[in-house]
């Protein structure tokens, strides 16, 4: 059964224009004018787009004592509901833990998906035995290895672990991620904080100032340039950490830098909320920050240094954040925001004129796609492509509540704002997911996506780090020893 979505304009990372696209068997077949097929999809008034890919979630992860409340069902219904489709999770091996046995746990925990996912790998700890299985996680088609610069205690990882890691890396062709933030010092401020009575929520904002994710970001730039491989930031929330990704793009180094809706649309006012619940609801880390970060993370969308918005989504329900009742650092970190990332960004973005929809595109979509090496099956509307579309209607206008969303949380953190630009239908493989504002699950359909490594970017590097590498200086007469 082939179906034709008619009458849009089709929107990519660099072109807009009025097309008609057929789909069949799961994959686009064919785009132009006047299209048959036997079911149509109207898309008039509507934009037609590559679904949206998010490259950062945890759904269901063992994480500060609890799991996260969305799995691989709830979260990819809210994915779809949202325009995404697409999700990459992360791998997270407790420390000990294989990282193959991991894999098992999230192979098993991703069955019931809406949606094509990936994985990411977390290294959470270092010896032989990771450096062993590195490479078997990398036939397995997970290229991309976060290391956690903070959480001193648990999942954090030391520089010489770091650079050991990274090295690794370069040798395979995989791409370093970093959680960016010096997690010796927020220990030691949070301890402080806690000595001075500063036990609520505020006091998770003031344990990590703009400095700590700024020197994390300049260090795991600086050892990942040694070790020759290409790093990806996650969740890049302050100018300090960008302005040490920008000037390392302009150097010629292969980093990107990755900002979240939740840091683009909230800031840090919202820890200073009198009700502890809704200050906790947003406990996340990096913390929300002041309005001048938030323009730096605006404008380097809008010039390249920031490549992609993501949403970490990973999230808690009041009662898990209760737990950090008279103690902050017990309240579990992570916010939702899959169900809202394209509306959220839409609205703030392309409506204000901070984007256009093709930048849109590119930084829901098609970018991370090209950086993680599964583009043009993902991130493109071409021939060949997995028909993972969305078909976006820029009128169309809701008031966002947790009432009406798929996540299995009880509140949502943009609660009451207004987004203008939403779904028509959301399309996964030519499956129509989701329209006119209902969702038609089908768990299990998602298919996980496994990448090749050593892309351009790693071969483009490898070239340049081989070719500058030190080497001894050929000299005709060497001097006796004096012997
Ligand atoms: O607070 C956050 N970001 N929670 C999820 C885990 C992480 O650090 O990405
Ligand atoms: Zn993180
Ligand atoms: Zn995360
Ligand atoms: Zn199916």
């Amino acid at each position: 059964m082939s179906k034709v979505i008619k009458n849009g304009t089709v929107v990519t990372a660099d072109l807009t224009y009025k097309a008609d696209v057929k789909i069949d068997g799961g994959k686009i077949v064919e785009i132009g004018p006047d299209l048959t097929g036997d079911e149509v999809l109207d898309a008039t008034g509507c934009y037609v787009m590559p679904g949206g890919i998010d490259p950062h979630t945890h759904l269901e992860m063992p994480f500060m004592g609890t799991y996260s409340a969305d799995d691989f069902e709830s979260g990819t219904r809210a994915a779809l509901a949202g325009g995404t489709t697409m999700v990459i999770d992360f791998a997270l091996p407790s420390p000990g833990q294989g990282l193959l046995d991991a894999l098992k746990m999230w192979d098993n925990k991703s069955t019931r998906a809406h949606c094509d996912y990936s994985f990411h790998m977390a290294v959470t700890w270092w010896d032989k035995q990771v450096f062993d299985e590195m490479p078997k996680v990398i036939e397995r088609g997970i290229t991309t290895f976060k290391h956690f610069m903070a959480y001193k205690g648990a999942l954090m990882v030391n520089d010489d672990e770091l650079y050991a890691s990274f090295s690794r890396l370069a040798e395979l062709g995989g791409i370093a991620m970093v959680h960016a933030e010096n997690g010796d010092v927020v220990a030691e401020l949070s301890a402080k904080l806690l000595a001075a009575g500063n036990t609520g929520p505020e006091a998770h904002a003031y344990s990590r100032p703009t400095q700590v994710e700024g020197e994390a970001t300049n260090r795991a730039i600086m050892i990942a340039d040694m070790a020759g491989v290409p790093l990806y930031v996650v969740h890049t929330s302050c100018e300090e950490s960008h302005e040490a990704i920008r000037r390392a793009k302009m150097q010629g180094k292969r980093v990107w830098g990755e900002p979240l809706i939740q840091h683009l649309t909230l800031d840090e006012s919202e820890y200073f909320n009198t009700d502890w619940d809704h200050a906790a609801r947003r406990v996340m880390s990096p913390p929300f920050r002041n309005k001048q970060h938030q323009d730096s993370l605006w404008a380097g969308l809008q010039s390249g240094s920031l490549s992609v918005v993501a949403t970490d989504h990973c999230a808690f329900t009041t009662d898990q954040k209760r737990t950090g009742v008279g103690d902050f650092t017990k309240i579990p970190n992570g916010t939702g925001g899959l169900e809202d990332r394209l509306p959220m960004l839409w609205t703030h973005g392309v409506n204000t004129g901070r984007l256009t929809p093709n930048e849109f595109v590119a930084v829901t979509s098609t970018n991370i796609a090209k950086i993680l090496n599964c583009y043009p099956r993902k991130g493109a509307v071409l021939v060949g492509a997995d028909a993972d579309l969305v078909v976006w209607d820029p009128e169309a206008t809701k008031t966002i509540t947790a009432d009406s969303q798929q996540s299995a949380i009880d509140y949502n953190v943009f609660e009451g704002q207004q987004v203008k630009g939403l779904p028509r239908y959301t399309l996964t493989r030519g499956r129509v997911a989701f329209a006119d504002g209902k969702i038609n699950p089908e768990p299990g359909h998602g298919q996980f996506v496994a990448r090749e490594p050593k892309g351009s970017v790693n071969q483009a590097l490898s070239t340049w780090k081989e070719l500058t590498a030190p080497r001894p200086v050929e000299r005709s007469g060497i001097p006796a020893t004096g012997v």
